[in-house]
């Protein structure tokens, strides 16, 4: 399946792979990259990843359900994740997180309607120092409040266009 991932960068990761010793190194690039790409990763992408680096489709598997920032079903255009390990969860974060999903009508695990965000929980992002946090994309926002979390709600649905 061509719409997985650009000829380019399949050409650029068969190759890389070819040249180092353990192409299994490359499995959570290979697999970002079909996400960035395609938004989540399909069978299809565990196999194609599979067949570009030469490993098992298991082991691509194992590590794409591993890490919980690899999505094996479709998720909206922006992926929440809220901490809800224990220094967030000191500071507020459970209540943050009913805010989000009252103000987002959905629950974990579920996309909007309108399918610009899905909402997930996750462990501790490493900001327990601006406890509560979230991360969407690659950006973490710390020291949320109800409001804060309401104006980034805001520029995030600008940015999709939504
Ligand atoms: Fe939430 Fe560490 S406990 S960022």
């Amino acid at each position: 399946m061509n719409d997985l991932l650009p000829q380019n960068r399949i050409d650029e990761f068969r190759a890389k792979a070819a040249t180092i010793e353990h192409p299994r190194e490359l499995i959570v690039d290979a697999l970002r990259a079909v996400q960035s790409h395609y938004g989540w990763v399909p069978d299809a992408g565990v196999d194609l990843v599979a067949e570009l680096l030469g490993v098992l489709p298991v082991e691509v598997e194992e590590i794409a359900t591993f890490y919980d920032k690899i999505y094996r079903r479709p998720v909206g255009k922006r992926v929440i994740h809220i901490c809800d390990s224990i220094c967030c969860w000191a500071a507020g974060g459970e209540e943050l997180a009913t805010h989000l999903q009252r103000t987002l009508g959905i629950g974990f695990g579920e996309t909007t309607a309108d399918g610009v965000f899905t909402l997930l929980p996750t462990c501790c992002l490493g900001a327990c120092g601006e406890a509560p946090a979230m991360m969407v994309g690659l950006t973490t926002y710390g020291s949320l409040t109800a409001a804060k979390v309401d104006t980034i709600l805001a520029q995030l649905r600008t940015e999709t266009g939504a």
